[in-house]
């Protein structure tokens, strides 16, 4: 499948079955995670996983996760990402992103589904995990196989903005 007929296959599940995901899976997964490009090659991330029982229930106290058999927590380290010079800007949520989208994005592949979940308390994620304080939770990936049908790739026509709303030429287009 060539790139942008796997964006379009991939959805937002939020209804899974119970069967948990291979282990040969998650380390696809965290592969993809990886190997992803990060600003200056700093790899700032920090991925923990969830698939037992504690830890699912744990990550239930900050957000709704739907009941996915498995959760990617990205974190970044508070001091260890790329920092603009000319503005300070940290690049700490943009490498945890990319991160996740890699990861997500393997996961269609793999016939997964999967939800990206920013919706969390993140106090609360510390506390329950006890996190030292330079990691900060950035994207919860929740993932596991669709109970559901598989929403349409054309969806995106209506779902979302045409190009020439969202993209100007030579310059910003008032
Ligand atoms: C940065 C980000 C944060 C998101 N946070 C949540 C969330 O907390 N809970 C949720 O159910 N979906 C969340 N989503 C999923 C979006 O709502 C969803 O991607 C968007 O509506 C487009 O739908 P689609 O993923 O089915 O194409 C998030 C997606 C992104 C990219």
């Amino acid at each position: 499948m060539d790139f942008l007929a796997l964006a379009k296959k991939r959805y937002s599940v939020r209804k899974y079955t119970s069967d948990k995901v291979e282990d040969s899976k998650v380390a696809t997964i965290l592969e993809a995670g990886r190997i992803a490009p990060t600003g200056a090659n700093k790899q700032p991330h920090h991925l923990i996983v969830l698939r037992k029982e504690e830890g699912l229930k744990k990550i239930s106290k900050a957000a709704n996760v739907y009941d996915a058999p498995l959760v990617i927590m990205v974190c970044s380290h508070k001091e260890g990402s790329w920092v603009r010079p000319f503005d300070g800007k940290s690049l700490m949520d943009i490498d945890a992103s990319i991160v996740t989208d890699h990861m997500m994005l393997q996961a269609t592949a793999l016939g997964l589904g999967s939800v990206w979940i920013d919706y969390f308390k993140p106090d609360v994620i510390k506390e329950v995990f006890d996190l030292p304080d330079y990691l900060e939770p950035i994207n919860l990936l929740a993932i596991g196989y669709a109970s559901e049908e598989p929403l349409s790739p054309d969806r995106h026509q209506e779902t979302r903005k045409p190009l020439d709303e969202i993209v100007s030429y030579e310059g910003f287009e008032k």
